[in-house]
């Protein structure tokens, strides 16, 4: 099996999310089970040297997009047993932040007519199957299907959801200027979503399967709450809609070799992570307090990440006599609140307003609880790491968060964590209580359940078995 996958972005050459975590990790878990797999991803100027100066030059050539004819160079890097192009033009990718300018929607047109057309004259290796990934490549599919019909019938497409909330609309005037595409796909065609351009809507139509990072996700995604007017066009496809678990690197993410932690430490070392808790205290000037919970948030400040909740009960959530550390960039007013809050209950609540991967790994390792009550969460990689470092999650029961963290029940033991279902503050208060009650009452049964959190195996190996499946299934071939 011969697989192409394509995307925005890929750890560790290029990350804002969970996307790159994703983009970044899969490749490997499948060329473990033997399958050829390739990536391209755009050659930002953030991708670091160590990794450039490892780059063979393939060679350059003019992609046609609209009445234009791009400069399209192209890098290859071996690692991992994977192939990793890499679509250089500067003028496009030389930005510093990867996404958020003005020409986004021509920028990525241009990463997928690249690719699109890359994919088709690589030398010696055809792909039997193009796995795309969000609006960002969403163009892939409709070029292949409408500008290069027949030349890549061949070959299926799989289009991966990480968050419907971002699809890509744009005003139809963009059709064939900036997105090269002739009119018949947007009249009544696959394009056309409320009278202007959907990427998501039309690559959820041309590919061949469709799948979301969750099974619960995929269930959701029939609610117009869950699919931001997306749940016909997700009802209508429903025949070719898989949901399929993200898995965590569990080689980056290990509490016993993280290079972050202060203290490595595993399922038979837990006095280790106490002394990273120790240690974080006091590199963030928390008062040194016995029998007090630390509870981490590791998340970038908006709404949908569940941030109005924890505003609506931040005192109820300090009245319960806990340490509170929050690591993220976001909103200015959830930025606001935190920054206050520091003021407020000095010694007890850390913000930390920035976006800082290494301070985020001390923080998995030193919190005890970690809060994640998500208004929508497509599948969540965060409270995945949190149970890996032992760090028992708090989550609302939705999309991933549902799937992998099941309600802890006291009787049994059984359970990783403390749910709720319903989007409302008091509902969260109630299972943070019983969290800290649990963390304060029964030492024992607190560590027991922290120790079986980090045995969970969250690694890639089952759901690169079922994307593989799903690749045999769509090309017919082993
Ligand atoms: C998106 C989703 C997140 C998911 C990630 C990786 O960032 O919001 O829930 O874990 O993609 O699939």
């Amino acid at each position: 099996m011969k697989i192409l996958l394509i995307s925005s972005e890929a750890a560790p050459f290029a990350k804002t999310g969970g996307l790159g975590d994703v983009a970044g990790a899969l490749p490997a878990a499948l060329a473990a089970r033997r399958a050829g797999v390739r990536v391209m991803l755009p050659l930002y100027d953030s991708v670091a040297a160590e990794y450039r100066s490892r780059m063979k030059f393939i060679g350059a050539q003019y992609i046609p997009l609209g009445w234009r004819n791009v400069y399209c160079g192209l890098f290859e890097l071996k690692m991992n047993g994977v192939v990793w192009y890499f679509i250089d033009n500067e003028y496009y990718f030389r930005r510093g932040e990867l996404y958020g300018h003005f020409d986004d929607g021509e920028r990525y047109a241009f990463f997928s007519r690249a690719a699109a057309e890359l994919a088709l004259s690589l030398p010696d290796w055809r792909p039997d199957v193009i796995h795309c990934h969000d609006w960002q490549t969403a163009l892939v599919p409709v070029y292949l299907r409408v500008l290069m019909a027949g030349r890549a019938d061949d070959i299926r497409c799989v289009f991966t959801i990480h968050n419907i909330e971002y699809q890509g609309r744009y005003s139809r005037d963009l059709l064939g200027d900036v997105f090269g595409l002739p009119e018949p796909v947007f009249n009544g065609g696959t394009m056309e979503f409320n009278g202007g351009l959907n990427l998501m809507k039309a690559a959820v139509e041309m590919s061949d399967a469709v799948t979301t990072v969750s099974p619960t996700y995929r269930e959701e995604l029939q609610y117009p709450f869950y699919a931001h007017g997306l749940e016909g066009v997700i009802a209508a496809a429903g025949h070719k809609m898989h949901g399929i678990l993200n898995g965590i690197d569990t080689a980056v993410y290990d509490p016993a070799s993280d290079p972050n932690l202060f203290d490595p430490y595993d399922d038979g070392s837990f006095e280790k992570k106490v002394a990273n808790k120790t240690k974080l205290r006091k590199m963030l000037g928390l008062a040194p307090r016995k029998n007090t919970p630390l509870i981490g948030m590791v998340t970038r400040l908006a709404s949908h990440k569940g941030l109005d909740l924890v505003a609506a009960s931040l005192d109820r959530i300090m009245d319960l006599d806990v340490q509170v550390v929050v690591v993220g960039r976001g909103d200015w007013h959830f930025e606001q609140l935190f920054r206050n809050a520091r003021e407020t209950y000095k010694g007890r609540f850390s913000a930390q307003i920035m976006h800082n991967p290494g301070l985020a790994m001390k923080l998995y390792a030193g919190a005890d609880i970690f809060l994640m009550p998500s208004l929508a969460e497509p599948c969540g990689l965060s409270q995945m790491i949190a149970m890996r470092y032992g760090t028992v999650p708090v989550t609302r029961e939705t999309g991933g968060l549902k799937d992998t963290v099941t309600p802890y029940i006291a009787e049994t033991g059984q359970g990783r964590g403390f749910t709720f279902a319903n989007y409302n503050a008091d509902d969260m208060m109630y299972v943070l209580r019983q969290a800290v009650d649990l963390y304060r009452g029964s030492p024992a049964a607190w560590r027991a359940l922290a120790e079986a959190d980090m045995r969970i195996d969250f690694s890639w190996t089952q759901s690169a078995g079922q994307y593989l499946s799903l690749y045999r299934q769509v090309t017919g071939k082993k």
